[in-house]
């Protein structure tokens, strides 16, 4: 039997070309060596309170972006958080394992503190509990569904680590291996993606690329990256500049060699390299924008390529729950 490897996306922003290549790529690739679960954790995003038709929305855009580009539901299994019950009894299960001391020390609740601090409000001014116990609803993602493998981005190791040590904890008081530890999943050779003004692409900087631009906008961003004030005449360093750090990432290495000459020989302008920049991007991006907006504009589909993901996640949820259930005295 295939590991399992499980991904919860944050419907938050709509995603850029880093994401797409620093997170999404690399995790749909797990569909080929492992038994790949995907959600969509719209109830970790309500812990920042959205409006309602905001969480809908985007909802709905992070499953048709995770479609779009390759997510196959026949080959894995993609489902909502708020679908599966099981997770959040879990939770409270977990909750009366995890000491209190572990959510003081959570990245994002010290972050929230601090910012209190400088602004002299109240220590947990904006702190609801969904936000404080919010890894406690991670750890049950993760191990309602027994996965050995989660795909995690730095930021996220904490979380990660939180989950083993809860998991041990369960273990330990039970005297048995009632629940998988799982490991997480550190890509190490992404690449730092650029934005247009070089910066690392970020929905903070406001310098990013978003994914599913219609073909005259995405023209239009290409445009506004940064360039020095060569002439068209002068040699160009390709190494040094954002335009062609973005357009190797969707080149193979003869491809790059024939670009980089291009910049070297002199002769190009900016205009013209932003130009063969924005024809790969389009290319790339043209068929997945398609398919995006086809999507969008088919909600039921959706609807049910996540009823049918969610109907396969709870046959595994039921099973751990009714394990943890017996195993802890509460009647399965
Ligand atoms: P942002 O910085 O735009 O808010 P997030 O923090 O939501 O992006 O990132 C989501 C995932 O996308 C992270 O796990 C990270 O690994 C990846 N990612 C974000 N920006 C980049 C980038 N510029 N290059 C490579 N990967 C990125
Ligand atoms: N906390 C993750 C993030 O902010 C999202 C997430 C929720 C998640 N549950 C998860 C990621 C379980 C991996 C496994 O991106």
């Amino acid at each position: 039997m295939r590991a399992r490897s499980l991904t919860g996306i944050k419907p938050t922003g709509s995603p850029h070309i880093g994401n797409y290549l620093g997170a999404i790529r690399p995790a749909l690739k797990l569909v080929q060596d492992y038994d790949a679960f995907y959600f969509i954790a719209d109830y970790h995003a309500l812990t920042i309170t959205p409006r309602p038709e905001q969480l809908v929305e985007q909802t709905y855009a992070v499953a048709a972006t995770w479609l779009a580009l390759g997510l196959n539901p026949q080959e894995a299994v993609f489902y909502r958080q708020s679908d599966i019950p099981e997770i959040f009894e879990l939770a409270w299960f977990l909750s009366c394992f995890t000491p209190k001391g572990f959510m003081n020390r959570a990245h994002g609740y010290k972050d929230r503190l601090a910012k209190n601090q400088v602004a002299q409000t109240d220590p947990d001014d904006g702190v609801n509990m969904g936000f404080f116990s919010y890894p406690v609803l991670m750890a049950a993602d993760i191990l309602l569904f027994s996965s050995q493998v989660v795909p995690v981005g730095q930021d996220q190791k904490q979380h990660l680590e939180f989950a083993r040590d809860i998991a041990l904890r369960v273990n330990t008081f039970y005297n048995q291996d009632l629940l998988l530890v799982p490991n997480p999943l550190i890509e190490q050779d992404v690449e730092v993606v650029v934005g247009l003004d070089g910066r690392k692409m970020s929905k903070s900087y406001n310098n990013t690329i978003p994914l599913f631009l219609p073909e005259k906008a995405l023209q239009k961003l290409v445009n506004r990256i940064v360039t020095n004030s060569q002439s068209p005449e002068e040699p160009k360093d390709p190494e040094s500049s954002p335009v062609y750090a973005l357009h190797k990432l969707f080149l193979t290495k003869p491809q790059q060699e024939e670009v980089k000459s291009l910049y070297r020989a002199g002769g190009m302008g900016w205009g013209k390299a932003k130009s063969l920049l924005f024809e790969t991007l389009n290319q790339v991006l043209s068929e997945p924008r398609k398919q995006y907006n086809e999507l969008q504009a088919n909600l039921p589909y959706i609807d049910t390529v996540l009823d049918q993901g969610a109907i396969r996640a709870r046959e595994v949820a039921r099973e751990t729950l009714n394990r943890v259930r017996r195993v802890s005295g509460i009647r399965p």
